[in-house]
């Protein structure tokens, strides 16, 4: 049977600046704590860094054109702030405007919408050292890079937001320790979930100021939070969990408070309108969505609480161990409509990882990310039919890319890059996808 999403559905792919630009030092880019993490040894998969990642700096107009061919109407980038501002605030470096310049104009002359994310975790180094986002006074300076861009690509790009998963800052990077800038403490993550909520709001209002038609949301990663044994101490930790990944860079965007659990200890960090600052109305919600995840009980991480692999015999797992599981996207729709009072959503990224071989033919015959994409898109479907206000959905990614610590080892791409050549192979999935598209049906 056909299934036909709504006439308007907006089909695009998404990508981020760090992790498929490359150029690191090309025409006055500063350095991130991206760079500087991915270069301290034993940091990432085999040492690898993002100095030349897919070297998109150059090959946007194959990408462009790779865009074209599946038949998207939207391409979600990140700007790199150390490319706007290499060091972080002060003197605009001209030549990071004109490669978004060039990449904007040929987007729109493809008829593909630009959205712009302003961070996808690339801090210039400058930042961090000022504080970073343990610092109060990083969103002032995030709102000052997010007015510029705005100001900059407001008269073509119409679909903002300011920050890719700050949910995944404070666990990940303040936390665990897993992310740049690589720190473990309790107190930098409650910091960094509070800075992050500010650097939100203020952007968006400054967003906003500087271009008055574009539409503004937030993107976040979500999936149900559940315990991985059935006991009290993981249903404890369940709790904690659902509140530090789910809801501290949400509920306070969205309704204005920090949740129950983590309440009493964000008190003391805020000041004056902070909670009116950050909740500003917004246009729409972006949701990621991957995988249900699954915690624990951890005296090792400064929680006392950690993600930990799924379960035994919890169904297929994709190449980096996340459960392939459509109905906790269904259940992570319903939380968020309900949750939220029934927002716009865009999935703004969706995907898997699998270890993709090049045939002799040079062929990627990916079937695995087809069934996956298959599964997640009729349950896009199946909320649609429940009535969930979802205008548009991203694919992660168009192509391979650098996984951040897991470096290429993991390929999340419709296209393969062949990094000793740096060759573009549309996989098997690109050509399903592209084929979903044209029809606007499964
Ligand atoms: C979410 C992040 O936004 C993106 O950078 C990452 O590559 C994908 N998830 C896959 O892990």
């Amino acid at each position: 049977m056909t299934r036909s999403f709504p006439k308007d559905f907006l089909w695009g792919v998404a990508a981020s600046a760090f992790q498929t630009e490359g150029a690191v030092n090309k025409d006055g880019r500063g350095q991130s704590v991206w760079d500087v993490y991915a270069h301290t040894p034993g940091r990432t998969t085999n040492g690898e860094t993002a100095d030349i990642a897919c070297d998109h700096y150059h090959r946007y107009p194959e990408d462009i054109g790779l865009m074209s061919g599946l038949g998207v109407g939207a391409y979600r980038l990140s700007t790199a702030w150390p490319r706007i501002f290499p060091e972080g605030s002060g003197q605009v470096n001209q030549r990071g405007l004109d490669f978004y310049d060039r990449v904007i104009d040929l987007l729109l002359h493809e008829g593909i919408e630009p959205w712009i994310c302003l961070h996808h975790w690339d801090m210039p180094v400058a930042v961090e050292e000022k504080g970073g986002w343990r610092s109060r006074e990083t969103p002032k300076i995030f709102a000052d890079y997010a007015a510029t861009i705005a100001r900059h690509f407001g008269d073509r790009v119409k679909r903002f937001a300011p920050i890719n998963e700050p949910n995944v800052i404070p666990w990940v990077a303040y936390n665990v320790g897993r992310h740049a800038p690589g720190k473990q403490s309790y107190e930098d993550s409650l910091k960094a979930i509070h800075a992050l909520n500010l650097a939100h709001g203020y952007s968006v209002k400054a967003v906003r100021a500087e271009a008055s038609d574009a539409q503004v949301g937030n993107i976040v990663s979500l999936g149900p939070v559940r315990p991985h044994y059935d006991d009290a101490a993981h249903e404890e930790a369940r709790i904690l969990g659902d509140c530090l990944w789910r809801r501290v860079t949400v509920d306070p965007l969205w309704l204005g408070t920090y949740p129950e659990p983590i309440a009493k200890e964000m008190e003391p960090l805020i000041l004056g309108d902070d909670m009116a600052d950050i909740s500003q109305e917004m246009d729409f919600f972006g949701l990621n969505h991957y995988n249900p995840v699954f915690v624990g009980p951890n005296k090792n991480t400064t929680f006392g609480i950690a993600e930990t692999a799924p379960p035994t015999g919890m169904g297929p797992l994709t190449d980096v161990n996340w459960v392939v599981d459509p109905q906790a996207f269904l259940e992570q729709i319903r939380d968020t409509s309900e949750r939220y009072n029934k927002p716009t959503i865009y999935i703004t990224e969706n995907g898997a990882s699998y270890p993709d071989a090049l045939g002799p033919d040079r062929k990627v015959i990916d079937k695995d990310r087809i069934a996956y994409f298959e599964g997640y898109l009729n349950v896009l479907l199946d909320a649609l039919e429940e009535g969930h206000d979802i205008r548009g959905y991203f694919a992660w990614s168009l192509m391979d890319n650098f996984e951040w610590g897991r470096g290429f080892s993991k390929r999340f791409g419709l296209v393969y890059v062949d990094y000793p050549t740096l060759q573009r192979i549309p996989k098997a999935s690109y050509h399903w996808l592209s084929d979903v598209i044209r029809k606007n049906a499964l």
